[in-house]
């Protein structure tokens, strides 16, 4: 059980609410799930979105209202922006970070919020590799020299992302495993920090994605060549993460389940590494993202286009999984889980356009969930 419905009244009527709710056929996405000891209220997710909004890697107000926000409109779970894990591994100067105790404190005080909204917490975590360094969208979203405040990004092989970035600087043995060990203290503090989950970004061609895919990983060590080798560095994150985070705690992976391109990272590697992430028994849920890695892909874009993926994982690997890309219908959201194509429902823009978005689908279903009783009075349509 989340642990704040103990000693929170607002959280403890939710779940007797919830309870009540269950007997009377609650429409899937608003139906409780565990992962290990968390219990997570409904199955709508609020998917990691970078806010370019930090500075040293610090939590502010931003972040405090873009993640209060959407807990207050009733996400199941509420996760952090990717929060880096070196200064070098951020994507912008301006992204999260949590390599010191000011970036964990600042983010505590968040988790403590959303957890009294009787949503749980989760943070992202990851490093950016080969497209780190840029500036932010809005700025342009270009390679920055560090004469323009950036730094050089480092990846497995030194292939640039595309045209116009710097070759990143090749890893080396030692850097493999500084960089493992950054992620386990960055691990240290989410759990000092009072989050749920973990999910690790091992997706969208950063750093760990970086390292599976073959086109962007030509190593001939063992981080390289083989299915086996450049899964390798994940799975010694995974470990690392695990070192510090404990067995009760819920560990999810976001992969690119596709690269969209000839000779690239493809589903068959994607159910294969599912298999492999369930029997070790480490990892809960995979969710199922794709591309990202290089900017020749070809994507056909429509509602769900991704959940085909999500479906595969969950049913070959047994593992649970979820869905996420351009799920903004209600009914959508329901059927896929319905039907069993995964677990979690995870919104990235449909929540940035509407943070009440479970409250209002839940009106499109025809059911009812607990608004925030200091809110009660709105729910008049
Ligand atoms: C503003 C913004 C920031 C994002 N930042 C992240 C991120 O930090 N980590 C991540 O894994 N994906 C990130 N994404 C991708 C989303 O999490 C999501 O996978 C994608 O937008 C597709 O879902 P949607 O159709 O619901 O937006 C971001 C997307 C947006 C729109």
């Amino acid at each position: 059980m989340n642990t704040n419905v103990q000693n929170n009244p607002h959280a403890a009527r939710a779940e007797n609410d919830r309870k009540v709710l269950v007997r009377d056929q609650t429409p899937h996405i608003f139906r409780p799930i565990a992962f290990r000891s968390v219990t997570v209220r409904n199955r709508i997710t609020v998917s990691p979105m970078c806010q370019y909004s930090a500075h040293d890697g610090v939590a502010n107000d931003w972040h405090f209202q873009h993640l209060a926000s959407r807990a207050v409109g009733g996400a199941g779970i509420v996760f952090t922006e990717v929060t880096h894990v070196e200064p070098r591994g951020r994507i912008t100067p301006y992204c999260l970070g949590l390599w010191n105790d000011e970036q964990r404190d600042a983010l505590a005080r968040i988790v403590r919020f959303v957890k009294a909204q009787g949503a749980a917490p989760g943070i992202q975590i990851g490093h950016a590799g080969r497209k780190g360094s840029t500036a932010r969208p809005w700025d342009g979203g270009k390679p920055l020299t560090v004469e323009q405040g950036g730094w050089q990004p480092i990846a497995p092989s030194p292939i640039p992302f595309t045209d116009g970035y710097p070759a990143p600087l090749e890893m080396d043995r030692k850097m493999i495993d500084d960089t493992i060990a950054l992620f386990a203290a960055n691990t240290q503090r989410a759990r000092e920090a009072g989050f749920d989950i973990v999910e690790l970004h091992a997706a969208h061609g950063y750093l760990i994605h970086e390292f599976l895919s073959p086109l962007s990983n030509h190593r001939s060590d063992r981080y390289g060549g083989s299915f086996e080798n450049r899964t390798r560095f994940l799975f010694e994150v995974i470990d690392a993460v695990r070192s510090e985070w404990p067995d009760t705690m819920p560990l999810f992976v976001r992969i690119s389940s596709v690269d969209w391109l000839e000779g690239g990272w493809d589903l068959e590697s994607s159910v294969r590494l599912a298999q492999m992430l369930k029997a070790g028994g480490k990892v809960d849920l995979i969710d199922c993202s794709s591309g990202a890695l290089d900017p020749r892909q070809k994507i056909k874009i429509h509602p769900g286009y991704q959940v085909p993926f999500a479906a595969e994982i969950r049913s070959r690997a047994g593992i649970a999984t979820g869905a996420v890309g351009l799920i903004n219908a209600p009914d959508l959201a329901e059927q896929i889980v319905a039907n069993g194509q995964a677990d979690l429902i995870i919104m990235a823009r449909g929540m940035l356009n509407d943070p009440y978005w479970p409250l209002h689908a839940a009106k499109t279903l025809k059911t009812k969930i607990p608004w925030p009783v200091q809110y009660e009075r709105g729910d008049i349509f």
